[in-house]
């Protein structure tokens, strides 16, 4: 056991060019002033703009006004249109963006726009499967935040709409894209890890904000607020600012912590490890401390179960959100196997591994082989424990990775990274472990044929 492992990590190494770390570390690790080996991870290559992309946003909030200000930095992309359901972002639209560009209420109405090649979807979660369908079936390109769909039983009908159309469709979990992701997988398929057993993400936040308790504007009624179109595809109910501008909290439009953000962490694991997805789910959580109405737990664990497949082995995953941390502020996901693990953000990957003595000095090796007994008490030379991997200064980061690999998609008819049927893998399992909490019960899924079991 022990020799295999020792000489995988021997091929790790050789694979990574560790052997000859002394000269690669050296300038990085005296410019970056760290003790532990530290390489720069880059991008080869650049992407040239070739044809011009006009854009739209429909849902110009947070996320929607933030993906678009990366869009622009994207060369050749112009923003010819706004669709909001409040007249303070359309307002806002046009302050951060330009007085000409169209806006509207009607999201229709951008549809039918012939100066519209994309559109961007940063509605809730209860307006994604709609739009994404209708732009797709009127010849846009669509970049649709996550999670894909609000339902299990939405999916499907995105993926067959991106089939019959062939319009490019990207969902916006952008750490997918990211230099971290991208050299996790590389390290995954080199063996840094060993064999792959278990993996775990967490979040914890304090804060009114970060545990969406949103501002209110104070102009907010329902003669500013298009609330009839908002509840048109769910439950009808009387004007409710906080179901409006706080819908994270709800279940008719959010879809809690799970499609929030464990959707982020199912896209980044199913990228790295080739997975697509877990078998069987299940929850445990309550409501602990925020009585402010909400319908979602402010506590939540998940357990996934991940059966063996062709491309990796059996393991279980472990995701977390704590809204009531008073750590506060920590992120995570890790991955972890035989023989090490890695700790992945967008931009870096903090590699640690087992301390199984192995030297690269050829003389040394020799002499072990010879005369195993040799001096056993003698201290030996060990290789780095724990190694980073960070991006180079100037790094775009993972929102702009990801929404340049949406438009290289559209200019050269090509692949995105997140495409309906990865979309779907990734948010299925997220509201798999809704279902489990609400309905107190196990969750089971057929990831490869994407269908509920039992
Ligand atoms: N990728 C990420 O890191 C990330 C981060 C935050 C949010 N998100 C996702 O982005 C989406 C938006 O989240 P947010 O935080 O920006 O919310 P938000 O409340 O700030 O913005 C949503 C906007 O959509 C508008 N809207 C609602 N229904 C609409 C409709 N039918 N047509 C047009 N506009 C409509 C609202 O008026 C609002 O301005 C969510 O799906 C969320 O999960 C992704």
């Amino acid at each position: 056991m022990k020799e295999k492992s020792e000489s995988s990590r021997r091929s790790f190494l050789k694979k990574i060019g560790l052997a000859t770390a002394a000269t690669a570390v050296g300038p990085n690790l005296i410019a970056a002033g760290k003790s532990t080996p530290l390489f720069y991870i880059k991008r080869s290559g650049g992407h040239s703009a070739n044809d011009n992309i006009n854009l739209a946003l429909i849902g110009a909030g947070g996320q929607g006004s933030s993906d678009t200000n990366t869009a622009l930095q994207v060369p050749g992309i112009k923003l010819v249109a706004v669709c909001d359901l409040y007249d303070g972002r359309l307002a806002d639209a046009k302050k951060r963006w330009g007085n000409d560009i169209f806006t509207t209420k009607v999201y229709k109405e951008i549809l039918t726009r012939p100066d519209v090649d994309a559109v961007i979807i940063g509605t809730p979660d209860h307006w994604h499967q709609t739009i994404s369908v209708d732009a797709m079936h009127a010849g846009k390109h669509v970049y649709c935040e996550k999670p894909m769909v609000h339902g299990i039983s939405e999916g499907p009908a995105v993926i067959k709409a991106q089939q019959d159309t062939g319009k490019i469709f990207q969902v916006g979990s952008q750490g997918v894209s990211s230099l971290g992701n991208e050299k996790a997988k590389e390290l995954l398929k080199a063996g840094a890890i060993g064999q792959l057993n278990y993996a775990e993400g967490f979040w914890a936040r304090r804060s009114p904000v970060e545990v969406w308790q949103y501002p209110i504007p104070a102009d907010a009624s329902p003669q500013t607020v298009d609330w009839d179109t908002y509840v048109s595809n769910t439950h009808k109910r009387p004007f409710d600012e906080k179901r409006f501008f706080r819908w994270r909290n709800y279940t008719d439009y959010g879809t809690g912590m799970c499609g929030d953000l464990f959707v982020h962490l199912f896209s980044s694991l199913h990228f790295i490890t080739g997975s697509m997805g877990p078998e069987k789910i299940y929850a445990a959580g309550g409501l602990r401390f925020w009585n402010d109405g909400r319908e979602v737990p402010d506590v939540l664990l998940g357990t996934f179960d991940y059966g063996q497949s062709a491309i990796h082995p059996a393991f279980n995953l472990s995701l977390r959100c704590n809204f009531v941390d008073g750590t506060s502020g920590s992120t995570y996901l890790r991955l972890v196997g035989s023989e090490g693990a890695m700790d992945i953000t967008w931009d870096e990957v903090v590699l640690k591994r087992n301390k199984l003595f192995e030297s690269d000095d050829p003389f040394y090796t020799e002499k072990m082989k010879n005369s195993p007994d040799l001096a056993p008490e003698r201290k030996h030379m060990l290789p780095p424990e724990e190694i980073t991997y960070a991006a180079e200064k100037g790094y775009l980061g993972g929102p702009y990775d990801h929404l340049n690999n949406f438009f290289t998609a559209i200019r050269t008819n090509g692949k995105v990274t997140e495409d309906a049927i990865f979309g779907y893998r990734a948010a299925a399992p997220a509201l798999l472990c809704n279902d489990s909490y609400f309905k107190n019960t196990p969750m089971h899924w057929d990831p490869v044929n994407m269908v509920m079991k039992g």
